[in-house]
């Protein structure tokens, strides 16, 4: 039972990582740090049209970025602080302040709708929700968007981000969680108060997770597990069983048809150059040469020796 439950085990490791390396192979080329640049790069366009501060200008992208959403706003640090600034999904109230001062900044909010789960895993959780973030630049020349890396201070209430909808019917706040993305690809977890708000002192990415359901993608720990799990693996290690059997089956009539065909084709050749001996076709198309057995019975006994 031991060793064929660690068998059953191996085949599903090698199944799921596979299909992990299949799904994740492809991520390498979702960068969210050059995303950042990138929206930068359209935003920083957006305020060259647009100069009048104060209101949120939705900034238009190539059409590859189709499904994305940036809009970015400027305002002086005293608006910002005396104010605050609503966009859509993100809400900076009042007494919030950067580090170092800068006179006028932009803020760059970006909605990755269905690209989102393309440059965001977390393992063991599903996205439910699109990744919204916003940035924070150095706008005092009015001119060109600086990354000057600005932090925020928030000396009041928190900052909130709303997301437009969920994807899942969870009702229960509790196992609904709010993830923050850091600059490094770290992710960090915080509780939902409420069931499409997410709460952060900082700016960066946020999207709201459930944790996934399926078997953990770490087969190898011995856990105690539920009998619809191990149900579930007895289930797909028979497929893959059956699969790999028919798979053989099919290899061994094939080799042994070409086999056959091989030996006829020679016992064909064979009669053909035999002078002596006198074939005749039997069964329609099944060529089996057939010695006609009065005539030539020493030369058959001779020649053609199986
Ligand atoms: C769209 O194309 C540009 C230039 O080819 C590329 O830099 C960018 O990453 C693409 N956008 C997406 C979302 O992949
Ligand atoms: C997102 O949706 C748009 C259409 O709304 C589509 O053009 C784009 O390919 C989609 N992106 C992904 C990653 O599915
Ligand atoms: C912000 O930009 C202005 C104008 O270019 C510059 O004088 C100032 O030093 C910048 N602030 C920071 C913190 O880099
Ligand atoms: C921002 O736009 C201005 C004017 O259009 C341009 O001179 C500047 O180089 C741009 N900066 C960036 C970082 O793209
Ligand atoms: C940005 O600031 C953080 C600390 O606030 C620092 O660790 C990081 O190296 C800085 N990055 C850049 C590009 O200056
Ligand atoms: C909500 O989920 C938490 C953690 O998963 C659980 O402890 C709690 O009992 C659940 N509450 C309800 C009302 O189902
Ligand atoms: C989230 O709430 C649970 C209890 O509901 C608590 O144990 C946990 O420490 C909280 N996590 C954070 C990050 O606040």
């Amino acid at each position: 039972m031991g060793s064929e439950s660690g068998t059953t085990r191996f085949i599903i490791f090698i199944l799921f990582s596979s299909l992990l390396s299949s799904i994740v192979g492809g991520s390498g080329s979702y960068d969210p740090k050059a995303l950042d640049a990138l929206f930068r790069y359209y935003a920083n366009q957006t305020l060259s049209y647009h100069h009048r501060a104060g209101t949120l200008r939705r900034a238009s992208l190539p059409s590859n970025f189709s499904g994305m959403e940036v809009s970015v706003n400027r305002l002086r640090s005293g608006s910002l602080w005396g104010r605050g600034v609503d966009s859509k999904y993100v809400k900076i109230p009042p007494s919030v302040r950067t580090l170092p001062y800068v006179k006028r900044l932009a803020i760059v909010y970006g909605n990755l709708g269905n690209w989102s789960s393309k440059y965001f895993q977390v393992p063991g959780y599903s996205l439910v929700s699109p990744v919204i973030g916003f940035e924070v630049y150095n706008y005092t020349d009015v001119t060109t968007l600086k990354d000057v890396n600005l932090t925020l201070i928030v000396t009041g209430e928190p900052i909130s981000i709303r997301f437009p909808y969920l994807a899942t019917k969870e009702k229960n706040v509790t196992r609904l969680k709010c993830v923050g993305f850091r600059d490094d690809r770290s992710v960090e977890f915080k509780n939902m108060t409420e069931r499409d708000v997410c709460v952060t002192e900082k700016a960066g990415r946020f999207c709201v997770v459930i944790p996934t359901p399926t078997p953990t993608t770490t087969p190898t720990t011995t856990m105690p597990e539920k009998k619809g799990r191990v149900w579930k693996r007895w289930v797909i290690a028979f497929a893959i069983g059956a699969v790999g059997l028919a798979v053989l089956v099919s290899v061994g009539v094939v080799m042994v048809k070409w086999w056959r065909e091989r030996k006829i084709k020679h016992m064909e050749k064979e009669s053909d150059s035999s002078v002596a001996l006198d074939t005749l076709w039997v069964r329609g198309d099944n060529k089996m040469p057939c010695a006609s057995m009065i005539r030539t019975q020493p030369a058959l006994e001779h020649d053609y020796v199986p």
